[in-house]
């Protein structure tokens, strides 16, 4: 069999923590480490403080082979790999922030038993070299390294690492990549083997490609608005051409999320620093910030004003399945509602109460009906499957004017429109 090999994996996120489970499902010895100690004692706990299906049964089922810890000494013990999984967020000038790795960097120096350092983590073009020269630096010349980049996808993270469309893995020596595809012996996808600035391009250029994608069956959805035309039939015979594909053309609300606002930034200014304007990049990310105001402008319409209006927002998180608020559309909804002077009432079966606390003039309801009641204004932010359960009927009936604009074409126009709507939604006549 594959030999089993002791990886430590920084960063207890969504990338270290469903890295680690799949490589230890895999049969590897994993030791995960993280610098926050309400996470490691929650982990050690039993307890996953993300929500990703299938991850909490993959860490139960592999408890033998997965070790949380708060220390540095007990995760490079033994270690053979070392996989980089912090996060990079956007610093104050739009580039990727690397001080987390960086000093996780600078904690490998003396761990000379490592065979390979891996960067999952998301980075600029160009900082594997840098991170080679830092590992040259502290001693580790003999460390092999590479840039693992992940592509998967909240809600189906845990499946898209087991069975992704590919591994992409950029190193300048064989010995290393053929190390690190061997680690992913068992995974069902094939292995592309590259140089390391070109598996860091590959990870921004496939986010900002499918960010393009949504912008464009956006913008085209506009179109079809002012042109009478159906958005949803256009994408789903575009999506038959097999050079374009049926995936991520649907129209909606905007993207949003840990990645494409974040990833598509970067790659923007990572242009920029070479004195190169992104234009087609630049445009998508625009059209996405309209496409958010687009929809308070329309309910605006609608109502003549939007001071003193209660508006209900139907769905928090960035999508479906996910707890995460990073970057969604409803915080611009929500803030945009509140700059105009409305009320907001909200509902969303994940969001944690710390993410809706900061907003004023808010509520937050158990049940969608409740949000509704009472409301100008509705909209659908979040394409839940329970806002298809709602009793439709009964909810025009309290809000105090049925207006309702479905932000992710989630409901039928004809039936809303029956039972009394105002229905408004993305591209449909
Ligand atoms: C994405 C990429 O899919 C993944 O490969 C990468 O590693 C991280 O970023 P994720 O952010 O989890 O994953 O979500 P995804 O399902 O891709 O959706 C991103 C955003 O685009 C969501 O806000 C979603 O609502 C929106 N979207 C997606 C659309 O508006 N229309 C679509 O057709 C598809």
């Amino acid at each position: 069999g594959t030999p089993v090999r002791q990886v430590a994996v920084f960063g207890a996120g969504y990338i270290g923590l469903v890295t680690g489970a799949c490589l230890a499902e895999l049969g590897h010895r994993v030791v995960i480490r993280d610098i926050n100690p309400d996470k490691i004692e929650l982990l050690r706990s039993g307890d996953v403080p993300i929500y990703e299906p299938g991850l909490g049964d993959m860490i139960t089922r592999n408890k033998e082979r997965l070790t949380f810890t708060l220390d540095l000494q007990e995760t490079l013990d033994g270690a053979e790999i070392a996989y980089v999984c912090v996060d990079t967020p956007p610093s104050a000038s739009g580039d990727a922030d690397l001080s987390r790795l960086w000093s996780v960097v600078r904690s490998l120096e003396g761990a000379t038993h490592l065979r390979a350092v891996v960067v999952k983590s998301t980075v600029p073009v160009g900082t594997g070299a840098r991170v080679r020269s830092a590992l040259d630096a502290a001693g580790l010349a003999h460390v092999g390294y590479a840039a693992n980049p992940e592509f998967t996808a909240e809600g189906r993270a845990v499946n898209d690492f087991l069975h992704p469309d590919r591994i992409v893995i950029g190193s300048a020596d064989e010995a290393t990549a053929a190390l690190i595809a061997e680690l992913h012996e068992g995974v069902d996808g094939p292995v592309a083997v590259m140089d390391v600035r070109s598996a860091e391009m590959v990870k921004l250029a496939s986010n900002a490609l499918l960010a393009t994608k949504i912008s464009f069956i956006n913008e085209i959805a506009t179109l079809c608005e002012k042109t009478g035309a159906d958005v949803e039939e256009v994408a789903r015979a575009v999506g038959l051409d097999h050079r374009l594909g049926p995936h991520f053309l649907r129209p909606g609300i905007g993207w949003g999320g840990s990645c494409f606002p974040k990833d598509s930034e970067a790659l923007r200014q990572l242009a920029s620093n070479t004195g190169y304007h992104l234009q087609l990049l630049s445009a998508v990310i625009e059209v996405n910030n309209l496409q958010k105001r687009r929809a308070i402008q329309k309910l605006k319409d609608e109502l003549g004003t939007l001071t003193g209006m209660r508006v209900a927002l139907l769905g928090l998180t960035f999508k479906p399945g996910t707890d995460d608020m990073r970057e969604a559309p409803s915080t611009v909804l929500a803030a945009r509602l509140l700059a105009e002077g409305a009320e907001v009432s909200c509902w969303d079966p994940m969001a944690r109460p710390a993410d809706t606390e900061p907003w004023t003039s808010t509520s937050r309801y158990e049940r969608p009906e409740e949000a509704l009641e009472g409301a100008d204004a509705a909209i659908v932010v979040t394409e839940w499957p329970q806002l298809k359960e709602v009793d439709w009927a009964r909810a025009a009936g309290t809000m105090r004017r049925p207006v309702l604009f479905d932000g992710r074409n989630l409901l039928n126009p004809a039936e809303m429109r029956a039972l009394g709507f105002t229905y408004m939604s993305v591209g449909r006549p």
